[in-house]
């Protein structure tokens, strides 16, 4: 087995153990991204309910706070919570879902655009969570807005002492309603706006989150908002040091720094985790292989391959060549991830073709052409000894599987199972294997996001190109498994050699009966 960092190692079991308590399909932490805006949809309808009630003036805001919280408890008040937890919620999903991508090496790379656009998105939520515990203005958003304004004032571009106009008392309604205005419109859009930049490098995005899952964490949040009800401190008051203030650490955590700390150092702190962050793709940068190139004589402009590619990194133009077809596709080589699912995509990888020449396709990847695959698995195929020939056609990103090499079992690497054309595997059995093994990533998880998925639809025959019907679906097994599965990958494959024998032992039975 190759060596597998503690840190992806220790993650990677945590999901398993997500998989078995809630199936692949509801795991929370193969939908980080997806919950987190439906956080951020819980958040926008309980503030929308809120705002109907709360009054945006210095004088009013926290009356009206304390008449939803108590008077009006069982509407406004568990929406009050609602919005509190959800918030809370949506940093923790977004820290999480951090943590995958750097756990699982998946922000180096091609992926480095999506890496350094989600980093501003998290400090635009905390400044939001910021702006809205302002508007309480109960003791706690005193204490922020002291706080905030003691950092402001380091900022050496802003001219007046912002703190001392709040010491001096001489906050007033226009400025309120600046902040209000900045927490209900200004940050929400500018926010939506950050994370349509920050999915837009992707192709196919859903910003919607399971229902079940969106369900469940709803009841959560709603369980949680009735027995912990978010409840204000003690009305705002500039003449008062107040004893205990509990802090959100999610929104607030840096503030409890200034006790020790002078605005400058945190600023600093800040700062410095935020290139920090801003540099991680580059420390030390992932090589990506050689972009996918386009072989325009065997191209009909089907775009098949635009519409799978996982990372919008193909585009489609008018013929340039004067073939007869009307379009032909362009690979943009800077958003390429040299995946290979294009490979797959292609009607032209079909190992079929051409049996005695180079096989050349619409598109290929220049570092594995599908020629050199289809030699490779002829010669992989002629090797093959014993009862059951299996040819494992395994993808580079999950499980180790070059060990598993033998006698009667041959291995075939691929970027990603979606490079996989279907003709190839009807290729392996024509030629003489007995069955075909495939590995891809786990349910959920492809690396390159859609590998397994369009796979699958292949497999089904609801997306070209399909494996044909007469492909004998009892001699393909597909096994998807991360890299630390190796004990699960070795059972899977006795359990197909069993099932490949038994039913070679049926097909002489029924040989014989019918001789008979
Ligand atoms: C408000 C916060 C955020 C939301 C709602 C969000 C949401 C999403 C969504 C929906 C995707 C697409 C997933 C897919 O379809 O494969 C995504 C991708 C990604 N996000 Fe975020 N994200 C947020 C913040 C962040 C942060 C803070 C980081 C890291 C600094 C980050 C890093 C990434 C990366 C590296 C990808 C690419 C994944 C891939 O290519 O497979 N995101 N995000």
């Amino acid at each position: 087995m190759s060596y597998i960092n503690p840190v992806k190692r220790a993650y990677l079991a945590l999901e398993n153990w997500f998989n078995i308590s809630f199936g692949n399909d509801w795991n929370p932490l193969y939908h980080l991204g997806t919950l987190a805006f439906f956080f951020f949809w819980v958040i926008f309808v309980s503030g929308l309910y809120l705002f109907i009630f709360f009054d945006t003036s210095l004088s009013g805001a926290y009356a009206s706070v304390e008449y939803m919280t108590h008077e009006q408890w069982y509407a406004a008040g568990v929406m009050r919570s609602l919005h509190r937890y959800a918030s809370d919620a949506v940093v923790l999903t977004i820290i999480l879902h951090m943590f995958r991508e750097f756990s699982l090496d998946r922000y180096r790379g091609f992926r480095w655009f999506s890496w350094i656009t989600g980093v501003p998105n998290l400090w635009f939520v905390v400044t939001l969570g910021i702006t809205g515990y302002w508007l309480v203005w109960d003791e706690l958003a005193l204490f922020v807005a002291i706080k905030s304004s003691q950092l402001m004032d380091a900022l050496p571009f802003l001219p007046a002492s912002m703190s001392r106009n709040f010491l001096e008392s001489q906050i007033n309604d226009r400025f309120f309603t600046l902040m209000g205005f900045l927490h209900l419109l200004g940050q929400p859009v500018f926010l939506a706006f950050a994370l349509w930049i920050h999915v837009k490098r992707l192709s196919d995005v859903s910003i919607i989150a399971p229902r079940g899952l969106a369900i469940g964490s709803f009841v959560a949040l709603l369980v949680l908002s009735l027995l912990a009800p978010a409840v204000s401190h003690e009305a705002a008051d500039l003449a008062k040091t107040p004893a205990v203030l509990n802090i959100d650490w999610f929104y607030l955590n840096i503030y409890p720094l200034l006790d020790n700390w002078s605005s400058g150092e945190v600023w600093v702190l800040t700062i410095g985790i935020t290139v920090f962050l801003m540099l991680m793709p580059w420390l030390p940068p992932k090589k990506t292989g050689p972009a996918a190139e386009v072989h325009l004589q065997e191209c009909n402009g089907c775009e098949q391959c635009a519409m799978d590619c996982p990372f919008d990194a193909i585009s489609v133009q008018a013929r340039t060549d004067g073939a007869r077809w009307e379009h032909e596709v362009v690979v943009l080589e800077h958003l390429c991830a040299a995946c290979g699912i294009c490979v797959g995509s292609c009607h032209s990888s079909n190992p079929f073709r051409h049996a005695r020449e180079k096989l050349v396709t619409g598109i290929d990847m220049p570092q594995q052409p599908i020629n050199d695959i289809r030699e490779h698995v002829t010669a992989a195929i002629d090797s093959l000894e014993g009862e059951n020939k299996i040819i494992i056609f395994g993808c580079d990103n999950a499980i180790d599987f070059a060990g598993l090499k033998s006698s009667n079992i041959a291995v075939v690497s691929y970027f990603c199972a979606g490079m996989i054309p279907p003709t190839m595997i009807e290729y392996a059995l024509k030629l003489g294997a007995d069955g075909v093994f495939i590995t891809g990533c786990r349910t959920g998880d492809c690396y390159y996001r859609h590998g397994n998925r369009w796979f699958d639809e292949r497999f089904a025959g609801s997306r070209q190109p399909i494996l044909r019907k007469r492909a004998d679906r009892r001699r393909i097994h597909i096994f998807r498994a991360a890299e630390t599965d190796c004990k699960k990958l070795r059972k899977e494959l006795a359990y197909f050699e069993d099932s490949l024998a038994k039913l070679k032992r049926e097909a002489a039975n029924t040989g014989e009966a019918d001789h008979a």
